[in-house]
């Protein structure tokens, strides 16, 4: 059965991250997505976060020149676009190549071949099946584009000695997903490593993250000294790959690719349902010239979802 889809229009997702006890998972996510980043100096190309919730992580990307924020929540995506003006200023966020997109990730409405590099963080765990998302990170990245995906690994040190003292329903080990409640599912590496291999992405660096991810760790030692830790695991241990967090960053490679389309989010969108990219930007909506359908914009914010 599939997993029942987490309501994030009615959850403050925000709140979640107020919570000093998760400053310890949000730096160490930050000291894996800057060592991923770093490399990548042309910051001259699309960069697309999906699943971007409140726009956490916007200031590790905010360099790049066009950025796609793409999310199925209305409420996180609006309460990114206050957080990412906030953050910018009203005069600079007016003049930005910053997008805020609703829709699902499973259908997304960009042209094929379009993105530069893209970024997945703590939204796989919500697909039943992402092979379907999968497909269209292929289908929307470039040739040689840098795909960076974190997804929460079950086959980690804590559940390995929860399984060995006989506390585990399911085996760590073996490929199938874990169910957490209804909406979440945990993935062994080698699960999303074939799905990504499959589908011609290029494993280049493997990060085992949040690796002291423990109640009493973090109440004995202080933040800094924890982070230290875990940058040096990071660092030193990643490639046994038993963090409860892992971030793949790969490089896509594709046997046809079309020519460079421009950076306008005119030549970026296309409609989700035909895949067509003859759509028509109005103030408030836009129209797809295939199908007819209309899109509504809403405050800003390219609503795709429907
Ligand atoms: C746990 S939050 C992570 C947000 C952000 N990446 C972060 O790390 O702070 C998961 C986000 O994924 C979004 N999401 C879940 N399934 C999705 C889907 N099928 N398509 C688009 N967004 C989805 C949710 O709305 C939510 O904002």
């Amino acid at each position: 059965m599939g997993l029942r889809r987490s309501d994030y229009e009615n959850y403050d997702y925000q709140d979640f991250w107020k919570d000093e006890k998760r400053l310890y998972e949000d730096m160490s996510e930050r000291i894996a997505l800057r060592k991923m980043l770093a490399p990548l100096q042309d910051r001259s190309g699309v960069f697309a976060d999906i699943g971007c919730g409140y726009g956490r992580l916007f200031t590790e990307y905010r360099d790049f020149k066009t950025i796609l924020l793409v999310d199925y929540s209305m409420k996180n995506l609006r309460t990114a676009k206050k957080n990412i003006k906030k953050y910018l200023g009203a005069g600079q966020m007016q003049g930005s190549s910053i997008h805020f997109i609703a829709a699902d990730a499973s259908r997304l409405p960009f042209r094929s071949d379009i993105i530069d590099v893209l970024l997945t963080v703590r939204m796989v765990h919500h697909l039943s099946d992402p092979r379907f998302y999968f497909d269209q990170v292929q289908r929307v990245l470039k040739d040689g584009g840098t795909y960076i995906l974190e997804f929460a690994n079950k086959r980690n040190t804590k559940n390995i000695l929860r399984s060995m003292v006989g506390r585990m329903d399911t085996s760590p080990f073996n490929l199938t997903p874990s169910r957490i409640g209804d909406t979440i599912q945990n993935y062994h590496p080698s699960y999303i490593l074939g799905m990504l291999t499959e589908r011609n992405f290029n494993l280049k660096w493997i990060l085992s993250v949040s690796n002291f991810r423990l109640p009493l760790l973090k109440k004995i030692l202080p933040l800094k000294t924890i982070l230290v830790l875990e940058d040096i695991y990071q660092r030193f241990l990643s490639s046994l790959s038993l963090g409860p967090s892992l971030f793949l960053k790969t490089n896509l490679e594709k046997k046809s690719s079309v020519q460079e389309q421009g950076d306008e989010i005119g030549n970026i969108l296309a409609c989700p349902k035909c895949c067509k990219s003859c759509l028509i930007i109005h103030d408030d909506r836009v129209t797809c010239r295939t199908c007819k359908v209309d899109y509504s914009i809403d405050e800003g914010i390219f609503d795709f979802k429907q």
